[in-house]
């Protein structure tokens, strides 16, 4: 791989454009395909058949599992956690014969995590250490430390930064 990308491990079929940006201490396996003008940070962990479309922003200390799909118009903060498969849009009403469709922003705070196969509808904020349960369709805004379910997904509990169930909203004062 480019000498660019000193100190990142690259598995041979990984497919990153040089006109990306990969922070030290990374690994990107199998098949991976990382579009021009991406950011990924540093000890990121990006599993096989993982796309990270055209200038996606990922933080430092992120694990996203394979399969993940992550379109232009997402950021994503630092010590993300994303399960197997999920997908986050960026099309609110996709038409394939639309060319005027305007990309819709999606932003994913430090700490929290993103369950197995869970599809993120795009225009929304997941909150510092939220947590998706698998599969659930995401709607809206989740909040901090907030646990959410199901299709569409509702709030289920507060949760603490390990992601332990708690009965009280830690950002209450
Ligand atoms: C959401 C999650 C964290 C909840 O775990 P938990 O705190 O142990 O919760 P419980 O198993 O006690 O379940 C609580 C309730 O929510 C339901 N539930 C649990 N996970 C659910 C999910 N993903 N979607 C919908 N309902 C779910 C349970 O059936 C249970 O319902 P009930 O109260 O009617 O019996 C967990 O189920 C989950 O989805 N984890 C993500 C796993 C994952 O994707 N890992 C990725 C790496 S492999």
């Amino acid at each position: 791989m480019q000498s660019k990308f000193a100190n990142i491990y690259f598995y041979p079929t990984a497919n990153v454009s040089e006109n990306s940006e990969i922070g030290v201490g990374s690994k990107i396996w199998q098949n991976v395909q990382v579009r021009e003008g991406a950011i990924i940070g540093k000890n990121c962990n990006i599993s096989k058949d993982v796309y990270i479309d055209f200038n996606v922003s990922i933080g430092n200390n992120c694990k996203i599992q394979n399969g993940v799909s992550i379109f232009h118009g997402v950021t994503i903060e630092d010590d993300v956690f994303v399960g197997p498969n999920a997908v986050f849009t960026n099309d609110k009403v996709p038409r394939s014969f639309n060319l005027e469709w305007s990309v819709v922003p999606t932003l994913v705070k430090h700490g929290s995590s993103i369950g197995a196969n869970a599809t993120i509808v795009c225009g929304i904020t997941i909150g510092e250490y939220a947590m998706v349960g698998a599969g659930s369709v995401v709607t809206k805004d989740v909040k901090p430390y907030t646990l959410v379910l199901g299709n569409p997904a509702k709030f289920y509990s507060y949760i603490d930064k390990m992601g332990n169930k708690i009965e009280y909203d830690p950002l209450d004062k």
